[in-house]
């Protein structure tokens, strides 16, 4: 840096504030989803919610935030029915008056056959939840994204996706195709400030690895250079930073949340 550089500003001018923003965390009745609802208040967005089985854990949760001085609400949808993404964009639209963050977090991950054996019942029903519901719901919200000139997509994936997963080939791939969708739809989209990147978890202790725990862990715990399994709040931490103005020149990225597991 030369003598005549300008010194960077204090407080820095990209700021990781998501005051004035709206936000829509699908699956935010689950854990990831809810540690992103609770990261995305703390940092001053109005949060939704979202919870397709589990209303009470999801209404538990906004009045959380509500009591913490934040602002949210928890609204239910089957995102695997067709309208399903486009009722609850017009929801949160209904509610907030406007649609900032999409975080594409719900997802389903099924212990399936190996392929050979795989019905096509098994695999359309993981690429509904896992790919097509994260196509829905951010073609709904980018009219609203687009006419505000300023939007965040964050896509959950996993680190099936990168590695693959025998028996879970359905999960891995539909999560896979997460990843195309995100790059395409980045580039279709930066024109409008609107960013749209991925993340990637590892294994996270949440509801959906629970049942896997008594059998898996060691293996887990062996493949993963930090030794522990992620907790869900560090995951949400990431996803906060990717919706703010500090990620402001991240676009059809991946950011990897996995203690080591890939290196990518
Ligand atoms: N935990 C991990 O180790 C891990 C690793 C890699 C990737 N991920 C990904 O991270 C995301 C969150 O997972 P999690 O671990 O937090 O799992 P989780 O606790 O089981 O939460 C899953 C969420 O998805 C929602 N969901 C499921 N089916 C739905 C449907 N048909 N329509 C709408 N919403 C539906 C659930 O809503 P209800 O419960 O209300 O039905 C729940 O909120 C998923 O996309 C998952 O694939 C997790």
């Amino acid at each position: 840096m030369s003598e005549n550089t300008p010194l960077p500003a204090l407080p820095p001018v990209l700021s990781t504030s998501l005051a004035g923003r709206a936000a829509l965390v699908t699956g935010g009745s689950g854990g990831i989803g809810a540690a992103t609802c609770a990261a995305l208040a703390a940092a001053g967005a109005a949060v939704v919610v979202h919870y397709s089985a589990h209303r009470a854990e999801a209404e538990r949760l906004a009045d959380h935030i509500q009591a913490a001085g934040g602002t949210a609400v928890a609204l239910g949808a089957d995102l695997t029915e067709p309208v399903g993404a486009s009722r609850l964009i017009e929801a949160t639209l209904a509610h907030f008056s406007r649609l900032d963050i999409l975080v594409n977090n719900a997802g389903q991950y099924t212990d399936g056959p190996a392929v050979a054996a795989m019905s096509d019942d098994q695999w359309e029903r993981s690429l509904a939840i896992n790919l097509t519901a994260a196509f829905r719901c951010a073609r709904a919200c980018l009219p609203f994204m687009k006419a505000s000139g300023w939007g965040r997509i964050i896509n959950v994936t996993s680190q099936a996706a990168y590695t693959g997963s025998a028996n879970h080939a359905h999960y891995a791939a539909a999560k896979a195709g997460l990843a195309g969708f995100t790059y395409s739809l980045a580039k279709e989209v930066a024109a409008y400030g609107i960013t749209v990147n991925l993340v990637a978890p590892g294994r996270i202790l949440t509801d959906m690895v629970r049942p896997h725990l008594e059998q898996r862990l060691e293996e887990w715990m062996r493949q993963t250079p930090l030794r522990r399994l992620g907790q869900p709040e560090e995951v949400a931490a990431p996803i906060a930073f990717l919706a703010s103005e500090a990620a402001s020149y991240i676009t059809g990225a991946t950011l990897h949340v996995n203690g080591g597991l890939l290196m990518a």
